[in-house]
């Protein structure tokens, strides 16, 4: 699909119905298998709780996100392909929300190399499999989450950017 030339809300419908909905099923799983891991390996400050909570907060900033995009800043988008005079008349919330978002990203991204790299560096020998599989559903994770914010940042941001200034113009504005 030629997402650069498709029709903004089917945009919008991929990144929340498949790109999102993936995120959350493959964040459960790590959740589940993080929790396994931990049952087995850890104990009280173990490298194994460390990782856990790590991706605990990790976890509550990305869901936070993905939920701030779905009730508020995608919606927002949506409004200017309504093409609203009301909506189209103030244009000034859409670049900052935009920004927050991408800033937002590079948050999370950084959040998660940090779960990576304690997933890669297992604190027992020979690895346990359990860990080997948070380490795998870890880096899913971060294929989903990295495809979704190339999809945001590179398609959808800028086209809603530009919307805004084509809605921006005083006769729109009218
Ligand atoms: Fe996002």
């Amino acid at each position: 699909m030629d997402w650069q030339h498709a029709p903004l809300d089917h945009v919008i419908d991929e990144i929340v119905g498949i790109h999102h909905a993936r995120i959350r099923e493959t964040a459960a799983l790590v959740r589940c298998s993080l929790r396994n891991a931990n049952d087995r390996w850890g104990g009280p400050a173990s490298p194994f709780e460390r990782t856990r909570d790590t991706f605990e907060t990790f976890w509550s900033d990305l869901d936070t996100h993905l939920f701030h995009e779905a009730s508020r800043v995608f919606p927002a988008v949506r409004s200017f392909l309504d093409e609203s005079p009301q909506v189209v008349a103030t244009p000034a919330a859409i670049l900052p929300m935009m920004l927050r978002m991408e800033a937002e990203h590079e948050d999370v991204l950084a959040r998660l190399r940090q779960v990576r790299v304690a997933c890669a560096a297992c604190p027992v020998a020979p690895p346990a499999p359990e860990w080997a599989e948070c380490a795998e559903l870890v880096r899913r994770l971060a294929d989903h989450l990295e495809a979704v914010v190339t999809m945001e940042n590179g398609v959808l941001f800028p086209r809603a950017i530009a919307l805004e200034h084509v809605g921006a113009t005083p006769d729109a504005a009218l």
